[in-house]
């Protein structure tokens, strides 16, 4: 507790690994590799990193700073800044909801894939038929959405209990452990033979492949891994005594949530070239080529279970740390007690993840916009409200609160050093809001009029 009795974290390395756990996710196994291997590999890793170096720190800083300033929830910080940006703290918390939604019924998928190691019906490299098997397990009417509600009762179960200990605990162990496995599926994908195509795939960029879509995609899917742009990471921030070195952990997260992200590259692609797939599967692609890449390990049922469990367990300091941000919401706003807010959104995200679940089955035909509910929940959170809320927390701090109050207070009144603060004021001010600005009217504003 700090001296107006508002929570903190018990540690320094408990507050990066709950930041870190809430940053590494589903969004570095699963999500991060499919959409390298869709938009050409090596120049999405390079458009990415770009992004990750110029705006992804720069808006860690921005949010940590933020928050711990305000020392409130997502839009009680905006509201302190200027009653006039309430809204984007709102849009923020309404992100938050959408993307669990759809985030637990990806969850719920681990959860099958966990069970079907156990049985054995996994085990084979037949890539026809464990793509057979992805399909028909997502497109099922039933199953999906039960093991959704499972995700999702899981979710609530621990954010109920609060985050303190446990998360705390859990995370200094899982979090190692994730990056364990993580190296040895790396370095058993990148040593099949016939691995080289898929190591030219990922590491060598194919400037041809360059275009708005992609850079938007790039753009969102920073955003995404690194909890940005929807008040996640200013509600971590509140919770932040002020002699925490803000500039340091600004870079450690990102830098944690990257190496994982290419790590998993490394696990999925090489793998992918090697059992012959298409790197530009989508969505399943970690679903059917690790488990075809565990067929092929001696003890392959033992790692393809603890890797499983990992994801799991990665997905689940996730979604604690969505639905926290919804809860805060309503708690401090709206009054509820925190039990009520719990059990009530878990119930509303799970029903609105339904038909998130169900469009890739029976309601295929379903469209709006020329989507299916799973994808325009994608399409929506990642390409247009993160980036809309990164712009606006640009705006924010650089513009209306003021690069100097935020120096002054991320260096608590030059107390920490922050050698780059100078550079990290011209990024948020002008080139930060410009560069998001620009990607999402080319991609965005454009292709709707
Ligand atoms: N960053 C998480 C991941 O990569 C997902 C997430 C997004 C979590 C937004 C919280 C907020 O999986």
């Amino acid at each position: 507790m700090n001296s107006n009795g508002r929570e903190q974290w018990g540690s320094k390395v408990g507050f990066l690994l709950a930041a870190a756990g809430s940053a590494v996710g589903l969004g570095n196994l699963w999500k991060f590799p499919y959409m390298a291997g869709k938009n050409g590999g090596g120049v999405f890793v390079v458009v990415y990193l770009g992004i990750l170096i110029t705006l992804g720190f720069t808006l860690m800083a921005g949010e940590l700073t933020l928050g711990r300033f305000t020392q409130l929830n997502a839009i009680g910080a905006y509201r302190k800044i200027s009653k006039k940006l309430t809204w984007v703290g709102a849009i923020g918390v309404f992100t938050a909801f959408l993307i669990l939604s759809f985030y637990s019924v990806i969850g719920g998928w681990v959860i099958n894939y966990i069970i079907k190691t156990c049985t054995g019906a996994l085990s084979t490299s037949d890539s026809a038929a464990l793509g057979d098997m992805f399909g028909q397990m997502i497109s099922d009417p039933v199953m999906p959405i039960i093991f959704h509600g499972v995700f999702m009762i899981a979710t609530l179960v621990i954010v109920l209990g609060g985050i303190g200990e446990g998360i705390e605990k859990a995370s200094k162990v899982m979090m190692p452990a994730l990056l364990v496995m993580i190296i040895a599926l790396a370095i058993r994908s990148v040593t099949l033979p016939g691995a080289e195509a898929g190591l030219e795939f990922f590491l060598k960029p194919d400037f041809s492949k360059l275009n708005g879509a992609l850079i938007l995609d790039a753009l969102g899917q920073v955003f995404f891994s690194l909890s940005l742009g929807m008040g996640i990471i200013i509600t971590y921030g509140s919770y932040l005594p002020k002699e925490e070195n803000i500039p340091q952990s600004a870079v450690y997260i990102p830098l944690i949530d990257t190496a994982v992200a290419l790590l998993a590259g490394f696990a999925i692609l090489p793998a992918v070239f090697a059992l012959g797939f298409e790197p530009t599967a989508g969505p399943g692609l970690m679903f059917i080529t690790l488990p075809a890449v565990f067929a092929k390990m001696p003890f392959g049922t033992f790692f393809g279970l603890l890797f499983f469990v990992l994801v799991l367990l990665a997905a689940l300091t996730s979604s604690i740390s969505l639905l926290e941000v919804c809860v805060s919401y309503v708690v401090d706003e709206w009054g509820w007690d925190r039990k009520k807010t719990t059990l009530t959104l878990g119930f509303v995200i799970f029903a609105v993840g339904v038909p998130a679940s169900l469009s890739l089955g029976p309601w295929a035909d379903i469209k709006i916009f020329g989507k299916g509910f799973f994808d325009l929940y994608d399409y929506v959170t990642q390409n247009i409200f993160l980036p809309l809320g990164g712009l606006m927390s640009c705006i924010t701090i650089g513009w209306v609160w003021g690069v100097d109050n935020a120096i002054k207070e991320a260096t608590n009144n030059g107390k920490v050093k922050f050698a780059l603060g100078k550079v990290w004021a011209f990024l948020i001010k002008y080139i930060a809001p410009l560069a998001i600005g620009k990607v999402f009217y080319d991609s965005f504003i454009v292709t709707l009029f």
